[in-house]
């Protein structure tokens, strides 16, 4: 199947690492020209370094913290600059910290509000006029399976991520009009240094070891085993392009069947 992607242009934010580096790279497969995101301007140089060597495919490296209101303003004049439009948007960034209820107070809500919600508005907002002139607008919001069964100590990502889902749904609602599409990707466990960052903690309170902690979520999963990054992006890919035409709003977990509610 051609996705139809040939020469489209896509910024993915939070891409040095993990879920937004692996999309960075099927996208590069596709013929795409992908502008990258990060904090860090020297781990997106390595970043950059290693898709252009891996896909040959051409790449802009654009810092900036997406929780600073400033930074999709920055992202979106850069990519016009370098690409002359921009077509595809996955709005990604890392997750907020572990942690059950009592250990935030109003000022750790705030931050994460501004970084695993704020961001997703801010970055579409300042996206809107480039998506407007695009004949494949499409907009992949990253969110997480925790909107559909929370996650034990993740209150702030079980909390916040909810209103991102809440955006993206209004948001393919009321712009579908315009041809732009908006959907979600609810990543499940996925081998990312997050991932073992998070398990690492559970290993520690637990008192076991992260194989351990590895095996009992593998476990929950009916295919017995996380995701690798690569399945996350291919998935992440198809929504953005245009073979999945006929579909926005659509709430989508990659999670190996973890998710066992019917609905
Ligand atoms: N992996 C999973 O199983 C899973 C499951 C559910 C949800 N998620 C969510 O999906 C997102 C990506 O997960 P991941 O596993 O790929 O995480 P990750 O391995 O921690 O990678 C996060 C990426 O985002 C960048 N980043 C972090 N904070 C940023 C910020 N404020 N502004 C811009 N870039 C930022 C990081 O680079 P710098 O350090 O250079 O900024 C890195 O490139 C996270 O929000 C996570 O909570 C992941």
């Amino acid at each position: 199947m051609d996705l139809g992607l040939k020469n489209k242009v896509a910024l993915v934010t939070g891409a040095s690492r993990g879920l937004g580096f692996a999309t960075a790279h099927q996208l590069l497969l596709e013929g795409v020209r992908v502008v990258i995101n990060s904090r860090s301007m020297e781990k997106l140089e390595k970043a950059a370094d290693k898709l252009i060597k891996e896909t040959g495919g051409e790449v802009l490296a654009v810092d900036g913290d997406m929780a600073d209101p400033a930074v999709p303003e920055k992202l979106i004049t850069k990519t016009i600059e370098k690409f002359g439009g921009l077509d595809l948007l996955l709005t990604n960034a890392g997750g907020p910290p572990s942690g059950a209820f009592e250990t935030f107070d109003d000022a750790a809500w705030e931050k994460a509000f501004h970084l695993v919600f704020l961001s997703h508005v801010r970055l579409i907002r300042a996206a809107l006029p480039a998506l407007r002139k695009s004949d494949a607008a499409s907009v992949l919001t990253v969110t997480s399976i925790s909107t559909k069964q929370p996650i034990t100590n993740l209150i702030l990502s079980n909390s916040l991520r909810l209103g991102t889902v809440g955006l993206t749904k209004s948001l393919a609602l009321e712009l579908g009009h315009e041809h732009i599409r908006f959907n979600s990707i609810l990543p499940g466990w996925t081998v990312t240094e997050r991932v073992t960052d998070l398990l690492g903690t559970r290993a520690q309170v637990n008192h076991t070891t992260i194989e351990e902690e590895e095996r009992k979520q593998a476990a929950e999963s009916p295919l017995g085993r996380m995701a690798t990054p690569e399945e996350f992006a291919k998935a992440a890919v198809f929504l953005l392009s245009p073979a999945a035409s006929y579909l926005t709003g659509v709430m989508l977990p990659v999670d190996g069947g973890m998710y066992k509610a019917t609905l």
